[in-house]
């Protein structure tokens, strides 16, 4: 079984990496951030509350995340191994998700970290804005995006150093590139522990 954890602020191209690992290797998608926007389409309560925080750019709280993650955990029949997209985004999220792991005697693997500039994920975000018309790819959200990911988020990338699991990938390129570098990174991994 192979975990990932994608990391990286908003717009650092974690979806889109995710969709040509799980190509790849078979991974499960375990996206919060997409699970979420289903909940709020469905209208669901979850999907009520977790609006009115991502409409701001803020995190929805944890327990809730961590309970809806353990859920879809405990749904996937005989996965081959997840890939965690915008999750963990607290160290409280990447404890419990130590604990989620422990208990069903797994664990995660690696932590891609893909490493962008600011002004390269505004200036993508604003673009998908333009295109895709998400709502939160609206300028003032953006940048309350990327500063909870300064503030909530980065604190988790010591979490995994002192594990030993982080690994740094720059995220500028073609898509291609990136994922070039991503999987030498796993490939390397896999030869030397699994
Ligand atoms: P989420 O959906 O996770 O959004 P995000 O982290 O802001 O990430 P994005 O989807 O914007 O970016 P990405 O890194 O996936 O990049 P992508 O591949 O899409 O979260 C949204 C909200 O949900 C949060 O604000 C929060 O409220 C809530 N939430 C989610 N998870 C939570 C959690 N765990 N706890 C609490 N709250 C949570 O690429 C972006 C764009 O760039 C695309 O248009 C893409 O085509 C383009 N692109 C990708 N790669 C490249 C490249 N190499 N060159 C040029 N363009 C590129």
């Amino acid at each position: 079984m192979l975990n990932l954890v994608i990391f990286g602020p908003p717009g650092s191209g974690k979806g889109t990496q995710s969709e040509k690992l799980i190509e790849r290797y078979g991974l499960v998608h375990m996206s919060t951030g997409d699970i979420l926007r289903a909940e709020m389409a469905a209208h669901t309560e979850l999907g009520k509350k977790a609006q009115a925080y991502m409409e701001k750019g803020e995190l929805v709280p944890d327990a809730d995340v961590i309970e809806m993650v353990a859920r879809k955990i405990d749904q996937t029949k005989d996965p081959q191994g997840f890939i965690f997209d915008g999750f963990p985004r607290t160290t409280a999220q990447a404890r419990s998700l130590r604990n989620m792991l422990t208990e069903r005697d797994t664990r995660i693997d690696l932590v891609i970290s893909l490493e962008v500039p600011e002004e390269e994920l505004v200036k993508r975000l604003l673009k998908r804005g333009q295109e895709a018309g998400r709502q939160d790819d609206e300028i003032g959200v953006i940048r309350n995006r990327i500063e909870v990911y300064k503030q909530m988020t980065t604190p988790v990338i010591d979490f995994y150093k002192k594990m030993r699991k982080y690994v740094p990938v720059e995220g500028v390129g073609t898509i291609d590139e990136i994922f070039e570098r991503i999987v030498n990174r796993i490939e390397h991994y896999i030869s030397f522990t699994l």
